[in-house]
């Protein structure tokens, strides 16, 4: 399948103007309702299904291609697109990371978790893919991403994850999934995609999706070959650090290329919360320090936390039909082998 290739449904300027249209039609929960419930059981660590009982992992390829993206493709603004940019040039390397992160302990993993593992490589895999042709697009719209994405390498892999041991890299790539988790639960769920991009809320929803299917896997893989608590709570002293601080950064100096500030940023998205609320929105995004580092370190710190501990399942199962009912995934589950 090649990826570039257009989809027979729906045409881009429909989608435009319409960003669930073909959802609709399709009779399937748009990405501005409540697709499902997302159910949290206080129990449910301990009667999570075991990586043998679970769905297995299988990587997609996407039908996505980001021709004629706006320049302030969220919402029509500023601040929330570079917000969003600046996350997502984090991701490829960052995705990059992890999978060498669980690869060094591949051969000390049951045999159910380490076919799990592989469909998480192939995943992440193509995420790093996928986010990297959307960069192309920011190189055309004039941002110079690649001094700051060889600044960002450099310091984060060449230097910190060099420096650090090989369980404490594995421990942080544990956090940093649990914070890309509630990003992805956050992106299917809060309503804020449907005022994205069409093409680029797929790329989204569909990397959501997977990333709420193999949440568990590094956790587990953790738990197999070095279960301390300590341990778990230095990966995510460290994830917090680097990925708010590479976040923060990589936003800051993309908005400097957009003539703008953080400053300026702040103000701008307190309006787009202000003017959200007075437009009667159901759900009005958080500032990103409380929806997301703070609920995540608050859940990860709890000793007998899971990432199972949330079920997905019915969330993940409706953004699929959504998706395929676009064309952007396809149903066959005959798709290529994990690599
Ligand atoms: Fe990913
Ligand atoms: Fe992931």
């Amino acid at each position: 399948m090649n990826p570039s290739e257009p989809r027979p449904v729906p045409t881009d300027e429909a989608l435009r103007a319409h960003p669930t249209a073909s959802a609709r039609t399709a009779g399937v929960p748009t990405a501005n309702e409540p697709a499902a419930n997302v159910s949290t059981a206080g129990a449910a660590a301990a009667n999570a299904p075991t990586a043998g009982a679970r769905p297995p992992i299988r990587p997609r390829a996407p039908r996505l291609g980001f021709d004629g993206v706006r320049r302030h493709w969220l919402a029509g603004s500023r601040a929330a697109t570079q917000l969003a940019n600046g996350v997502n040039l984090l991701f490829p390397a960052g995705e990059r990371f992890f999978i060498r992160s669980v690869r060094s302990y591949l051969d000390r993993v049951s045999p159910d978790l380490a076919a799990q593992v592989k469909g998480f490589f192939g995943q992440e895999g193509r995420h790093a893919q996928a986010h990297e042709r959307l960069f192309d697009t920011l190189r055309e719209q004039g941002f110079d991403i690649d001094s700051l994405l060889e600044r960002y390498e450099h310091l984060a892999y060449d230097r910190i994850e060099e420096a650090s041991p090989r369980p404490l890299r594995l421990a942080v790539t544990v956090a940093l999934e649990h914070f890309t988790a509630i990003l992805a639960e956050d992106a299917l769920t809060g309503g804020v995609l449907v005022h994205a991009d069409p093409e680029i809320r797929r790329l989204l929803e569909w990397h959501a999706v997977e990333e709420l299917e193999h949440k568990a896997v590094a956790f587990d893989v953790l738990q197999e070959v070095a279960p301390s608590y300590a341990l778990r709570v230095a990966g995510m002293a460290l994830a917090t650090l680097t990925l708010g601080g590479f976040w923060l950064w990589a936003t800051r100096e993309l908005l400097a290329q957009d003539g703008s500030s953080l400053l300026e940023a702040r103000r701008e998205l307190a309006e787009l919360r202000e003017r959200a609320v007075r437009e009667g929105e159901s759900r009005v995004m958080e500032p990103v320090g409380k929806r997301v580092f703070l609920r995540g370190i608050r859940e990860y710190l709890r000793p007998g936390f899971h990432p199972m501990d949330r079920d997905h399942s019915a969330l993940i199962a409706a953004t699929l039909a959504r998706l395929e009912a676009e064309g952007v995934v396809v149903a066959d589950k005959s798709e290529e082998a994990p690599s």
